[in-house]
Parts: C-alpha cells; structure tokens; sequence
C-alpha cells in the first residue's frame, strides 16, 4: 500500500490520551489516515526563525510522523498574513473590498511554497501518495513536479472557489491556476465551488473540460470533483456524552436559567458574517418585545490572525456591536448577547451546542462549515434544537432541512429565529432526524476514504511513469 504524505500550513500532531477534544476535526481524520497509511505530515511549525535553514523537525506520536519548518519573520509576514490571508482569503470568500494585491505578498508567497518544495520534496518516495491542503499552498505541486517528481498528487481546498469575474481581479491569476494542474486530483467542498473552477479553466484557459470534470492539459488528464467535507461523527459523538459535555450543558442550562439559547460558534473573521448576526438578533430584540427576555445569545469567537488589519477591525466592531445592542435592551437581571472571545475544547462545546435551542450558522461566505455539523451531532435526537443555516456556507447543500437563511437580510433572520422558537417538536425531531443522517453517513472518515481512493484509484497519465 501507498504511504501518504500530506502537506498543510499547519500541522496538528496527535494529542496524547486524555486530551480529549484537543485537536480539531479534520487533525484527527487526517491522523487517522496517517496512522492507516503510514507516512507523514509536513507544514509549517507556526515558529520563527531569524535565518531560514530548512532544518527538519521530526515528531513521531500516537504513530504518526510529522515534520515541520520554521519560517523567517518576513516568510510570515508576506505569506501567511500576506498573500495567503490578505489576497486569498478575501478573494475567495467573495470580498474583492478587502483583497489587496502587493507584488510582495505574491513573492513571499511562491518563496515559501518553494521552500516546501525543497524541504518536503526529498522526505516523498515513490510511489507515495501526497495530499496538499488548502489555498496557502496551491502552487507546491507544480513545484514538486519541477524537481522531477512523479508521483500522484492531490489538492484539496477547503475554501469557496470564487466565481470567475472575481478571480480575474487577481494578478496573474491564469499563473496561479495553471499550477494547479500540476496535480492529478483537484477537490473542492462543493459543486458550487467545483462549477466556478471548471468555469474559469474553460473561459480563461480555454481548456477542454468534460462533463464529469476531467481537465486535459499538456497531454494529462486532471480530474476535479467535489468531496464534501464532514465532522468525525463517532469521536464528536463520543465526546457529546463525556463528563466535561455533561458539565458545560449544566453551566449553560442553569446560567440561562430556563431562557431559550441560541449560539454561535465561530472564529472571528469576516467571513462569518458575525456583525451581521449581532444585528439580526438585535432586530429580533426589538421585533419580538413579549419574547426578549426569553432568549440570550452565546457568541464564541475565538480571535484569529490578529496580525492582519481586517481583523482588528472586526474585532473591534463587533466589541461594539454587542456593547449597543446589551445596552440597548439588557436589564439588571438579564444581557441578552454574552460575547466570548475565547476557543473551548470540542467536548466543551457539544455541551453548549446541546444546551442550545437554535444553533446560528450565518456565515457570508463559507467553504463548508463544520459547526453546523457539530451542532446537530451534539442535539438530543428526542428533543433537538433547530439548526438556522446560511444558503451561503457550503454546507447548505447538504442540510436542506436546516431553517436556510440569507445573513445578509436582518429581517428574513429574525423572522427565522422566531419561526425556530416557535417550531413545534414534531417538526424539530422530523428536520433533526434527517440532518443527523445527512451528517452522520458524509463524515469526515469518509471523506479522506474516497479522496484518497480517487488519488491512489486512477493509472498515472503516461508522461508521469
Ligand atoms: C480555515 C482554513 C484553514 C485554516 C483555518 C484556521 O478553515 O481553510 O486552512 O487552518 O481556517 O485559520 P488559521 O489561519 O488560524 O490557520
């Protein structure tokens, strides 16, 4: 069998026992595949170093290598939080207001995929499946295939792919894409993402594409599809019914002293559309005088890339933001929106999640979204609270029996948040029982299951033999 490598900005090595809930979702499917395949995981260590050496740091837990690089202060700078986290992000996520192009980024960009080219390149044999992740390395594979290297490799974005008249606002975007044929497997959350890719491969490259999404380039075949992304359904289950869930279910419940809950878990960025969320809910408020002492808001929103402007800012804003609305409707005994900027263990927040009446998933723009997920894994099927769920993250293909929402309009979700309070239990357990099957059946072992099957499945195209 084929050892996987797989390559990510960030690597999560396995935690030891007892850490329950440490690592995220995603760590733990990739882990597993690892400790199934054997191979390694390489990335960035998210250390500094003054002077670039390539020295390799080699960890081997829970049977599971990793190797990581540190990068130079202006590596990080122009690439993480420059190109990747400035340009990218914000471009793909639909927010050409908060793109900025910087000849700068854009090296620093390539020099640190190069130097993941040169560091992961000689630890590949042949033979060996490699799994890149995500929009921070999208030309690594053309940059492995120029050290000679023929083996299968894959890409799998977790971010939207913006629609074509949006990526054209890039510099040398045709430069940008066309590396990413190096790879033989290109996978997106959804087939949304996956249209808006072919489309710009066929109008911009003007590349044959067939129906099924095989690319032809340069006498190779690459192949794009969509592997929806899922939770680890059986451990965040698991963790639903820990000792630390049962806890935080009783902190919430016996805090909110029999209030309906709503909550929002999410990392603070703009794409989450949290500003517009605070307004919803403050509309609500004002829209709903007899229920408003009835409800309270739980906002979890762990601070993220706070060297980047744009986060400061709405950072700031929604500081604000949740400072008017409480102080607009709280009384001495009730503040109707508790704003928390802290991250919590997954075990910890099921117990939330199940505590809550309405899980409130409004992202703008969002490649998947796994809360949501989360939410409904963590519900009590004979008494489930009721998932409102943006048509705009990913994941709303998948749970049309989510109550679905455009974030954008205040109105339409404080009316959804009424109908949700309002919801009779039959209706929540009937739309419950079919997003728990929808969640449980596309889980995230699944998804590293087919993709790895799609990139190890197909004969290499002649010219890579
Ligand atoms: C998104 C990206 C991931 C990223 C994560 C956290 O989910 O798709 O690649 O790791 O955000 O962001 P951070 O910048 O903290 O790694």
């Amino acid at each position: 069998m084929s050892r996987l490598i797989v390559v990510s900005n960030r690597v999560s090595a396995p935690k030891a026992m007892g850490a329950k809930g440490a690592q995220g979702g995603l760590a733990v499917a990739l882990s597993a595949a690892l400790g199934d395949y054997g191979g390694i995981w390489f990335g960035w260590s998210g250390q500094e170093t003054d002077t670039f050496t390539g020295h390799l740091d080699m960890q081997r837990n829970q049977g599971v290598t990793t190797a990581t690089i540190d990068l130079e202060p202006q590596d990080v700078d122009e690439y993480y939080n420059g190109y990747a986290n400035r340009t990218l992000w914000p471009l793909f996520h639909y927010r050409i207001d908060l793109t900025e192009y910087d000849r700068n980024f854009g090296e620093g960009y390539e020099r640190v995929n190069a130097r993941f080219a040169d560091s992961v390149g000689p630890l590949i044999e042949p033979g060996d499946l490699v799994w890149i992740q995500d929009y921070h390395l999208l030309p690594l594979a053309s940059l492995l295939r120029g050290k000679g290297l023929k083996n299968r490799i894959g890409l799998f974005l977790h971010t939207p792919w913006p629609p074509t008249r949006l990526l054209v606002t890039l510099p040398f975007h045709e430069r940008l894409v066309t590396s990413m044929l190096a790879c033989d497997l290109i996978g997106f959350q959804t087939s949304e993402w996956l249209e808006s890719f072919l489309h710009y491969i066929d109008k911009e490259l003007g590349l044959p594409v067939s129906p099924d999404g095989e690319i032809e380039y340069e006498g190779r075949t690459i192949q794009a599809r969509a592997f929806p992304i899922g939770i680890d359904y059986a451990d965040f289950t698991a963790g639903a019914k820990s000792p630390e869930a049962e806890a935080s279910y009783q902190k919430l419940r016996q805090s909110t002293r029999g209030r309906k809950v709503l909550i929002g878990v999410d990392r603070l960025d703009y794409s989450k559309g949290l500003g517009e969320r605070l307004d919803s809910f403050g509309r609500f408020l004002t829209d709903n005088p007899e229920m408003a002492k009835d409800v309270v808001l739980l906002q979890i929103a762990p601070p993220s890339r706070g060297d980047v402007a744009s986060y400061q800012q709405i950072r700031e804003d929604l500081e604000r933001k949740a400072g008017h609305i409480n102080g607009a409707h709280a009384d001495v005994a009730w503040v109707p929106i508790r704003y928390v900027n802290r991250g919590y263990p997954r075990t910890e927040l099921a117990g939330f999640y199940r505590a809550a009446d309405i899980g409130l998933v409004t992202p703008l723009r969002d490649g998947m979204n796994l809360v949501a997920k989360e939410y409904v894994a963590a519900q009590n099927p004979e008494d489930p609270g009721v998932l409102i769920l943006s048509r705009f993250a990913g994941a709303a293909l998948q749970m049309p029996d989510a109550v679905l929402v455009n974030p954008m309009s205040s109105e339409e979700v404080s009316i959804a948040i009424k109908y949700a309070l309002d919801m009779s239990k039959e209706e929540r357990i009937e739309r419950h029982t079919k997003l728990l099957a929808s969640v449980r059946d596309s889980n995230v072992e699944n998804w590293t299951r087919d993709f790895i099957a799609d990139l190890s499945g197909r004969t290499p195209a002649p010219d890579l033999i």
